[in-house]
């Protein structure tokens, strides 16, 4: 059986939740692991205040007895903390008593670069919070437990990750300059996975390949506009002579120009994938926009919002290349029990006889 995961969730909603299936018997879980992942989300340059209100920790509802899975669908919940001061406006329930907390007046301000008119006008709603609140990048943090089962899975057949910013000095000068004109930035994000045996994905048909398997992964994040694998768009510019990655006579490769996929099949080298954010859209400064209720020019809801997220993005985006190749992995190696997954990724390698 493939993995797969559904979750669910509101931003200010009681909690964010995740159903994955498909993941095999005896994969050993560490609760600190999942939250040190979900405090690496919280954290980074430029994220505002309410981080520090959620400390986001994993629970796990069913599918793991005494930290191993049993093979059975794995329930994981994020509760939101913040929850407590939109009790009445994000109540799933007609709420009772008079208005209090937060988001008891209808929003109707959409802003520029979020999902607040798009979102009104597919779904028919009269107040944006219906749209933003799941459109928010809030539910990333269930995503985020996930990747970190996938990288326990992972684990076991010797393949490591690391999301990273690009450049992060030059990040924090722009954050900085940003905060001082009350405005956004996005950013480049660049996710490594050492280890990956060459094999996974397949050029059989386009969804298959790994290459379009974890560009959809990544470009599915929130706010994420671009994304490249290995030297991606700077290919363009170059001769094949200087585009390609020679093979030596050990199979290996002295470039990565590829980062690490031929053909959308893992070639054993390290697997590359950046990914471009853009600007967060929610401004101190408003930009131009429309009341939905009077229809008369206004300006954009303010909200307080991050200067940036690229730092969080980076773990999101590990988290989903995580689930990408685990996916991927389980496709090839197959096994309800996850000694049967190792034995045939042994016996594989042992096969292509590569070390
Ligand atoms: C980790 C993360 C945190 C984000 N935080 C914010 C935020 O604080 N404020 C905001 O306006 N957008 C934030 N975003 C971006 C919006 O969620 C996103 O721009 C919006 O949902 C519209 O989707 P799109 O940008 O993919 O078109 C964040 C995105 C990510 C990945």
């Amino acid at each position: 059986m493939g993995l797969r995961i559904a979750t669910a969730g509101e931003s200010h909603g009681p909690a964010l939740v995740a159903i994955l299936t498909g993941l095999p018997a005896g994969l050993v879980l560490d609760k600190d692991a999942i939250d040190a992942d979900l405090r690496r989300r919280q954290a980074g340059y430029g994220r505002s205040p309410r981080q520090q209100i959620e400390t986001d920790e994993v629970e796990v509802l069913a599918g793991l007895r005494h930290g191993r899975t049993l093979g059975t669908p794995l329930a994981l919940v994020v509760r939101n903390r913040d929850h407590k001061n939109w009790t009445w406006g994000m109540s799933p329930w007609p709420p009772e008593g008079e208005p209090h907390g937060k988001g008891t007046k209808p929003v109707t301000l959409p802003r520029p670069g979020h999902a607040d008119l798009a979102g009104v006008l597919k779904y028919g709603l009269d107040d944006v919070r219906d749209a933003l609140e799941r459109a928010s990048a809030r539910h990333t943090a269930v995503h985020v437990a996930a990747g970190a089962v996938a990288k326990a899975l992972l684990a076991a057949i010797d393949v490591e990750l690391e999301g990273s910013v690009v450049d992060e000095d030059r990040l924090h000068r722009r954050v900085d300059e940003a905060r001082a004109e009350r405005d956004t930035v996005g950013g480049v994000v660049e996710v490594r996975a050492t280890g990956v045996p060459p094999g996974l994905g397949s050029y059989a048909a386009k969804d298959d390949r790994l290459d379009a398997r974890l560009a959809a992964a990544v470009m599915g994040i929130q706010a994420v506009k671009g994304v490249e694998i290995g030297d991606g768009f700077a290919l363009a510019d170059r001769r094949g002579s200087e585009a390609h990655d020679e093979i030596r006579t050990d199979r290996r490769r002295d470039t990565n120009r590829a980062g690490g996929i031929e053909a959308g099949v893992s070639n054993g080298e390290q697997i590359v994938v950046r990914a471009a954010m853009k600007p967060l859209p929610t401004l101190m400064k408003p930009l131009a926009s429309v009341d939905l209720q009077t229809g008369d020019a206004a300006q954009a809801l303010v909200e307080r919002s991050d200067v940036a997220a690229v730092e969080a993005l980076a773990v999101v985006a590990e988290a989903a290349v995580a689930w990408e190749l685990a996916r991927a992995a389980k496709e090839k190696f197959g096994g309800d029990a996850l000694g049967d997954l190792v034995a045939a990724w042994r016996a594989y390698l042992e096969r292509i006889q590569w070390r």
